[in-house]
């Protein structure tokens, strides 16, 4: 009887953990999306109907396929090639989209108005929490909120204070000089010769961020960046597939590989840290990022005293994942402004010339200055101009709770769509108006 008894409610709760599973994988995969649904659609948002877990994953990839298959065109229209998904979405459901990542809606923001206002209520818009495994390429301040952006954010202000960044320019200097001698020395030969200056950019913004973070222990920053970049890689493959809760634990190829080079990351950047830490023990001063970042957070535990100690400081992992952002953030980004001016340079040569006639008024044969930079007003409006064509972040992602703490992410637009009658002039306005390469400058 006992036995029976037994035997009868080990079955009820088996049943019952089978029926809480399966009704969570029902909600997940379809209820919660349909529910979802309803509520965009009722707010007057376009999309394509939500399909059973992949959603718009598989057109998304073929739609990428597809546009990465013919060279870019320079038509200033970066969109279609950028985010061939998101652009599709847009021509075909106008502004007011969106589209499904997986289970996941993402809605389009494109309004200059709706973007400062979500921008600027944080506490309302989070940010989007991301595939556990993405968090091995980098977290930090970009990806906190509330008390600990707060924190963190203190701390590290003071190294991007002007007086700091001043100490910087040397090592700017040696990384430019080295590349211009590099390409000096590829043309000497015929006078001419074609190359490809992505590589050369990208080396040259991970130099600039392992010298200006990293000072004297550049070498070691530079290995950091290519364990980095490897990991950039997979982090891409992972997120551009659907999120299966736990799989971050199956023993898989790339699982495997991102949780090595995470590990040889931190252990690098521990290292330094805390070879760093005897030496500003000593006495030895460091004027580099991380030399900095360390100098403050000292400084931030003896201002709060030691009782409030462990609210005020960084701990050394934060501070790992602080350096680790700074190559996540900077060098890609630098490089995409890079290239793209030397691209917008070419097609131009009436600003190119302008650019070439301000740096020599200014800085004449010498070395560029601190103070000199701050008179480059042209080469200033130029950059500019570049940010707003081809911005290197093309969009930023929010959400916000729609329905019942069932959240929404938000695709929030840098580049809109530029030749399609369909979006209004007010979707198209610049936030920043320089100056028109395309207008009248054209001409001459
Ligand atoms: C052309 C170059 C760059 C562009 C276009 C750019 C763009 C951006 C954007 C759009 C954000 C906001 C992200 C969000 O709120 O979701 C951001 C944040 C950030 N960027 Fe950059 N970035 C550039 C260079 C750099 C460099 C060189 C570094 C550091 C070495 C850096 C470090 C950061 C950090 C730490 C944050 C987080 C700030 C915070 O949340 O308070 N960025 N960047």
């Amino acid at each position: 009887m006992e036995l029976q008894r037994f035997a009868i409610a080990a079955v009820c709760a088996v049943v019952a953990v089978v029926t809480w599973l399966g009704w969570s994988v029902l909600n997940w995969v379809w209820l919660r999306p349909k529910k979802l649904e309803r509520c965009l659609r009722k707010q007057g948002l376009n999309g394509n109907p939500y399909r059973l877990l992949f959603g718009d994953l598989k057109d998304s990839s073929n739609i990428t396929k597809q546009a990465e298959s013919s060279p870019i065109t320079l038509s200033q229209d970066i969109l279609p090639r950028a985010v061939p998904p998101i652009h599709n979405c847009v021509v075909t459901y106008g502004k007011n989209s969106f589209m499904w990542l997986g289970p996941s809606p993402r809605v389009n923001i494109m309004d200059p108005g709706l973007v400062k206002e979500i921008l600027s209520k944080n506490f309302e818009f989070k940010k989007l929490k991301f595939n556990p495994l993405a968090q091995f390429l980098a977290t930090g301040l970009a990806f906190y909120e509330d008390e600990r952006w707060t924190k963190h954010r203190k701390i590290i202000t003071p190294a991007f204070r002007m007086e700091k960044l001043k100490h910087m320019l040397p090592a700017f200097d040696t990384s430019c000089s080295e590349l211009i001698n590099k390409w000096e020395n590829m043309v000497s030969t015929q006078g001419f010769c074609e190359l490809d200056v992505w590589p050369f950019l990208q080396t040259l913004s991970s130099d600039l961020i392992s010298r200006t973070a990293f000072g004297s222990n550049y070498e070691e920053g530079r290995q950091i960046f290519q364990l980095q970049t490897e990991q950039a890689k997979h982090t891409i493959q992972t997120v551009a597939s659907v999120y299966i809760p736990g799989w971050r634990f199956m023993p898989t190829k790339r699982n495997n590989r991102m949780k090595e080079i995470e590990k040889e990351v931190r252990a690098s950047l521990k290292a330094m840290i805390d070879k760093r830490l005897k030496a500003m023990k000593a006495g030895e001063a460091n004027e580099d990022l991380l030399g900095i970042l360390l100098d403050s957070n000292l400084r931030e535990i003896q201002d709060i005293g030691k009782n409030s100690k462990k609210v005020g400081m960084m701990s050394t992992d934060e501070v790992i994942e602080e350096c680790k952002l700074f190559y996540f953030a900077g060098q890609e980004t630098t490089a995409v402004l890079l290239l793209w001016t030397m691209v917008l340079l070419s097609k131009h040569p009436y600003w190119q010339q302008r650019a070439r006639e301000e740096v020599l008024q200014v800085f004449g044969n010498n070395n560029p200055n601190f103070e000199g930079l701050n008179h480059l007003k042209i080469v200033t409006m130029i950059l500019n101009e570049v940010l707003r064509l081809y911005p290197p972040a093309v969009m930023l992602t929010r959400t916000r709770s729609l329905h019942r703490n069932r959240y929404v992410a938000l695709h929030i637009h840098e580049a809109a769509p530029r030749d399609n009658p369909k979006h209004s002039q007010e979707t198209r306005k610049p936030a920043v108006m320089a100056f028109g390469f395309h207008k009248s400058h054209n001409r001459r």
